[in-house]
């Protein structure tokens, strides 16, 4: 089965299997959304399944939560863990300072609500994202519903003195309507090509009245797991400036492979 796998899916399996093995007995866990984070979520209950270890999490989205569900894993919300002990999330680009955009999947407002409450944060995902500098994969900002086209529109008119190559901003549809984020939020995509100031650039978006948070993470993320599909992974730690090397064998026999469904 796992021979099935196209490469780009066995890089995302691989840097999540990685990533779980920084999960210890007892953890309370903020649990990812997309197609990498997913792999973890299955690699995760495997764990539980074959060492017996016991986990709490706290999903980022509807859709993890409903996939930690079926496979298993206790979950609870956030006010009840209070304080996680680690969050596995992916990531639509990351550099070299492990800033990331994140949201392409829609579930930004979480996940940086989720990310933020951890001790630590690691990004698994593929080789692809890693950038030299953020912006080419469009800034997604979560927008409250309420006069979103007059917050559109100051957004622009911010851009225009921000360090950014590109200031289209579009709302994201789901077929012909707006789409709604799990907070009943709409999200609007900036497509900047690049920033030249992330951190600049994520505070005075966020003081624009109607914004409620944008994707970039900036001194939040801690460790990067980035998976290849030959099966070698990376390990880059921001604070210990660490960076390991290993290649995780495909088993078919991973029960992992039975849960596919989604
Ligand atoms: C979800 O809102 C996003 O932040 C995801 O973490 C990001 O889009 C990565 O998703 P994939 O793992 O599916 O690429």
């Amino acid at each position: 089965m796992a021979a099935d796998l196209s490469p780009i899916d066995k890089a995302k399996f691989v840097a999540a299997k990685r990533a779980v093995e920084f999960v210890e007995d007892g953890m309370k866990l903020g649990l990812g959304t997309g197609s990498t984070a997913a792999w973890m979520v299955r690699c995760l209950a495997e764990r539980m399944r074959e060492e017996g270890i016991r986990v709490t999490g706290v999903p980022t989205s509807s859709r993890t939560a409903e996939l930690a569900r079926q496979l298993g894993i206790p979950i609870t919300t956030l006010d009840e863990a209070k304080w996680l002990d680690l969050t596995i999330d992916g990531a639509d680009e990351f550099d070299g300072q492990l800033a990331l955009i994140k949201g392409g999947g829609g579930a930004l407002l979480q996940e940086k609500i989720v990310a933020t409450a951890s001790d630590q944060m690691i990004v698994i995902t593929d080789p692809a994202k890693e950038v030299v500098q953020l912006g080419t994969f469009p800034l997604p900002i979560e927008v409250i519903p309420f006069g979103w086209q007059t917050t559109k529109a100051l957004v622009e008119e911010t851009l225009v003195s921000m360090d950014v190559l590109g200031r289209t901003a579009t709302l994201r549809m789901n077929g012909d309507r707006a789409f709604i984020t799990d907070e009943g939020n709409y999200i609007v995509d900036l497509h900047l090509q690049r920033i030249g100031n992330p951190r600049q650039l994520s505070l005075v978006i966020n003081q624009i009245p109607g914004v409620v948070e944008n994707g970039l993470f900036i001194d939040i993320c801690d460790i990067v797991v980035i998976g290849h599909g030959n099966g070698r992974v990376e390990v880059r730690d921001i604070n210990k400036g660490t960076s390991e090397e290993e290649t995780i064998e495909f088993a078919d026999t991973d029960n992992i492979f039975a849960d596919l469904g989604d």
